[in-house]
């Protein structure tokens, strides 16, 4: 995959083109897109979200219009935009393995239109009680050969998390299904509680998970070589996206950062390319 700068925007926080009126072309190397799952997703009710200096927690709940819903959208041109401005990266999911087929079947259609196809493993598989679709490892092999064989010389991504597997593994099995790169990592399991009692259980993003994700970054560019690394969790500064590139990715992901002030990735990517990392 050829980005310049090696800078993209994480799935979700950006929506499906919000962030467009904010971000600066020359300096992004790509703009996912928040994830479709096969069948459309009404989200969870509110509260949905929480911030604190140290991590964003969000339980939105993969709202989205679903595959059929997103090739309308696709086809009426609602994207055209973004795509003559920016890269673009599908993010793609579903409820259980045979969904992601089912997506990857559907977006033939679309076959070099998206620079990268990621495919988000993060997300629960409804039918055995919530668990990562990424739990039973034998079946995430042959789903991950199927969407391969679908989606012949497209640049294949997968998301994955640190629940389910080790993420060194997971980049090993990817890498021996021919898929091109590994985005590491998606948000990790976390618990918050407001002071009148409310609870959050979500997904724990922001500052606090670069420790985790940088760690995750290190073992798998030491165990699996040929691999594209985006690293991805609490990119807010220049500096945190170098210490990802020495760790040993090939990218970096801006996510919540974006809340913050959307410019901080303009910020970022403009030093990455005047420092030439590009
Ligand atoms: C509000 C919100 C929504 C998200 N939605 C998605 C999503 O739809 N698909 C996905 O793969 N990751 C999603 N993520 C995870 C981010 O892409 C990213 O992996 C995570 O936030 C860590 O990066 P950060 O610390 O830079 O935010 C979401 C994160 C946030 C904060």
């Amino acid at each position: 995959m050829k980005i310049s700068p090696p800078l993209v925007i994480a799935s979700g926080p950006a929506g499906r083109g919000e962030y467009l009126p904010f971000l600066d072309p020359r300096y992004i190397g790509a703009y996912t897109l928040k994830t479709v799952t096969y069948s459309p997703k009404a989200g969870n009710p509110p509260p949905r979200m929480r911030a604190s200096e140290f991590y964003v927690i969000n339980r939105i709940g993969l709202e989205n219009p679903g595959i059929h819903g997103f090739v309308e959208e696709i086809k009426s041109g609602v994207y055209d935009e973004l795509f003559s401005k920016f890269k673009v990266i599908v993010s793609l999911g579903g409820d259980e393995l045979s969904e992601y087929e089912k997506v990857a079947q559907i977006m033939k259609e679309f076959s070099g239109r998206f620079v990268a196809l990621e495919f988000n493993f993060s997300c629960p598989n409804v039918k055995s009680g919530g668990l990562s679709v990424i739990s039973d490892k034998e079946r995430w092999k042959a789903a991950l050969r199927n969407i391969r064989r679908t989606l012949k010389g497209e640049f294949l991504l997968a998301k994955i998390g640190i629940e389910g597997i080790f993420v060194e593994e997971a980049a090993m099995v990817l890498k021996e299904e021919g898929w091109d790169g590994v985005v590491l990592l998606n948000s990790v399991r976390g618990y918050h509680k407001d002071p009148d009692g409310t609870v959050i259980a979500g997904g724990l993003s922001g500052p606090i998970m670069k420790p985790i994700s940088l760690r995750a970054v290190y073992e798998v560019r030491k165990k699996v070589s040929g691999i594209y690394i985006i690293g991805c969790g609490g990119v807010y500064t220049y500096e945190d996206a170098l210490e990802y590139f020495e760790a040993g990715a090939d990218a970096v992901c801006i996510g919540s950062a974006l809340f913050k002030d959307p410019n901080i990735a303009n910020e970022i990517g403009r030093k990455l390319s005047k420092g030439g990392i590009v």
